[in-house]
């Protein structure tokens, strides 16, 4: 989603923010800009609709240069990907740039406010109220420092700004507000860098401090200084520790294949430290050592997207392995229902951004009544593991495919090791033998899966003609249906429903014909016959079905029309197998389609608007 960079220098600036947006890319965007203030002291702007390669096309025949700038990358929210609503936007003097993370919801009535102040409106965005507040501020005697601070105590909603202004030529100033991700300043010598990723910061910067809520600043070359409610703010600069990771593509066509390549690695890292497999038990002592758990006696796990499909099946294992009750909801419904959460409950968010707005709100809730929370996240010093303070990492490296899949894998293993974690916390007893041999084993399992791709793909290529889809599945399956099928929509635009199995009667069922393929999670154990009855269900129908199976010898070959196949676990492990196969499927599906596997339309890595 948006993403902000922001550079002073003693010298040119451009291409330090050019990479700075490259950086961001991989958050997803619809348009470009940079505003920079040049040696003559003018604001220069040049935004472009598209990618970071129109922009370039534009900039090379038209370089805009200065050792002050600052950089967006748009995803819209108000107003269609155009060059005008690109950001910067400007005031209507011209003299004023702002980027801005997040949405204004008083919009309309500022806007209105300022139109009859003698205010002209240019684009369609909620963003150009705050570039002509503050120039209204600023027009009525205030300084820009009080007039950015009258800006964030009237705007309502999220927000994370960067401003530069043409009176005051050497300085960034900027504020936030909200959950609309985070606003990071660095420093090394005399150059200044902000951003809203550290991964962005971090490549130019040996310190940094984090804005906070309600802050607003401004940074010179020379000097930042930061204040709330007019109080200055004193911040402890922290050190940027360890290498900065290299990504790339190596030998695969699209970063989600390679991701998808991944997970066996990434798989073997998370249990590195906290499993013992000579005692068979599971440690996260060094994730949050401070938590006292034994007390917990309901857990409610929180998340978006696929996040929310890992919370769905993180509450099955939960209850299964370690009996304690477990309840899952999307972060969006859970923050506005007013929830009511009992003495000794844990909350876990859930987001390998570590940035989602609707997953933060939530969480902030939980920390402002005061309940024990620990996140799951993929991003070191993200704004989830500073609400928090208790953060178990997914391990998994930087992932760039808009579509989780590394993330998601790593997801699922926390949550299944935190169950086998708590049934000790609660002596609950459990197949240990079992279930530590076969953890041990899925890394080659899933390596199993990835050497043998050419089934799964030739049958996404044989059903990627199709507009329609249904994923069903039970038990732990179930969540892995959801899943696949939002896989699939995100990936190859296909309209893809994933379904409780025994659910389909009671409605789905009257989608099915000859034209619709359903996708069935069949796997050995406690769901096994009643997959088939359902299985059985739509072969009466005429709909296509598709097996995927770790028991394909006990299937009967005249009851589906296609099978995928994928080694044998105890039934509670299968879901890591099957998520590998739901995630090829989709991606060879959105190859046949030819569309774009690292971006698809419309969609964002990192989701700061709720
Ligand atoms: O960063 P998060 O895990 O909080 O993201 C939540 C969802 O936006 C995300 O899972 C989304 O559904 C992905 N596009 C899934 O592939």
């Amino acid at each position: 989603m948006c993403g902000i960079v922001g550079k002073i220098s003693l010298n040119p600036v451009n291409n330090l923010i050019i990479d700075g947006l490259k950086k961001l890319e991989y958050r997803g965007y619809d348009s470009v800009g940079m505003a920079i203030i040049n040696s003559n002291n003018k604001l220069k702007t040049l935004k472009s609709a598209g990618k970071i390669k129109d922009f370039l096309i534009k900039y090379n025949s038209n370089k805009i240069e200065g050792n002050i700038g600052i950089g967006h990358t748009r995803w819209a929210t108000h107003g269609i990907p155009s060059d005008l609503n690109a950001h910067p936007i400007l005031d209507y003097n011209e003299k004023i740039a702002v980027v801005h993370n997040g949405i204004i919801e008083n919009y309309l009535d500022i806007k209105n406010s300022l139109i009859e102040e003698g205010y002209l409106f240019q684009t369609d965005t909620d963003t150009e109220c705050i570039s002509n507040l503050i120039s209204f501020y600023t027009r009525n005697g205030n300084s820009i420092m009080n007039s950015i601070k009258l800006t964030l105590d009237k705007i309502i909603g999220h927000a994370a700004v960067l401003v530069i202004d043409e009176e005051s030529p050497d300085k960034i100033f900027g504020f936030k507000k909200g959950f609309a991700g985070s606003l990071l300043i660095g420093k090394k010598n005399k150059e200044i860098s902000i951003a809203s990723d550290f991964d962005t910061l971090k490549t130019n910067s040996d310190e940094y401090i984090v804005l906070e809520d309600y802050e607003y600043f401004y940074a010179s070359k020379d000097k930042i200084e930061i204040f709330k409610q007019n109080k200055p703010r004193t911040k402890t600069w922290m050190k940027i520790k360890g290498d900065t990771e290299i990504v790339s593509k190596e030998n695969y066509k699209y970063f989600m294949e390679k991701e998808i390549h991944e997970q066996s690695a990434v798989f073997l890292r998370n249990l590195q430290g906290r499993v013992d497999f000579n005692e068979k038990s599971i440690d996260f002592t060094d994730d949050f050592s401070k938590l006292k758990l034994e007390k917990i006696e309901r857990i409610h796990l929180i998340g978006m997207g696929s996040s929310y499909y890992a919370c769905m099946l993180g509450s099955y294992w939960l209850e299964k392995i370690s009996k304690i009750p477990t309840q899952f909801s999307t972060s969006s419904e859970f923050r506005y229902r007013s929830p009511v959460i009992e003495n000794n409950t844990l909350i876990i968010p859930v987001s390998q951004s570590g940035e989602t707005a609707d997953t933060l709100s939530a969480s902030n809730l939980v920390k402002e009544l005061n309940i024990s929370q620990i996140a799951i996240t993929n991003s070191i010093n993200s704004e989830l593991e500073r609400i928090t303070n208790n953060t178990i990492m997914m391990r998994a490296n930087t992932e760039i495919a808009v579509a989780s899949t590394k993330t998601f894998m790593a997801t699922i293993e926390i949550l299944f090791m935190l169950s086998i974690y708590f049934a000790k916390l609660k002596n609950v007893n459990i197949e240990k033998n079992i279930i530590f041999e076969e953890l041990k084993i899925i890394p080659s399992y899933i390596d199993n899966i990835l050497g043998n791709v050419s089934e799964i793909s030739k049958l996404a290529k044989k059903y990627s003609i199709n507009d329609n889809f249904l994923f069903l599945g039970r038990g732990q399956n179930l969540p892995i249906a959801m899943e696949g099928a939002l896989k699939l929509k995100e990936l190859s635009y296909i309209h893809a429903e994933g379904y409780p199995a025994g659910e389909m009667k009671h409605g789905p069922i009257a989608l099915i014909d000859e034209n619709m393929p359903v996708f069935n999670i069949v796997t050995e154990g406690q769901y096994f016959n009643k997959m088939i009855s359902n299985i059985r269900e739509i072969g009466s129908r005429n709909g296509k079905i598709i097996v995927l199976t770790n028991c394909p010898d006990k299937l009967d070959p005249s009851w589906y029309t296609d099978i995928i196949s994928f080694d044998r676990t105890n039934d509670l492990l299968s879901p890591f197998l099957s998520t590998v196969c739901v995630q090829l499927f989709s991606m060879y599906t959105a190859i046949s389609r030819k569309l774009d596997i690292d971006q698809p339309r419309n969609l964002a890595k990192s989701v700061t608007v709720e």
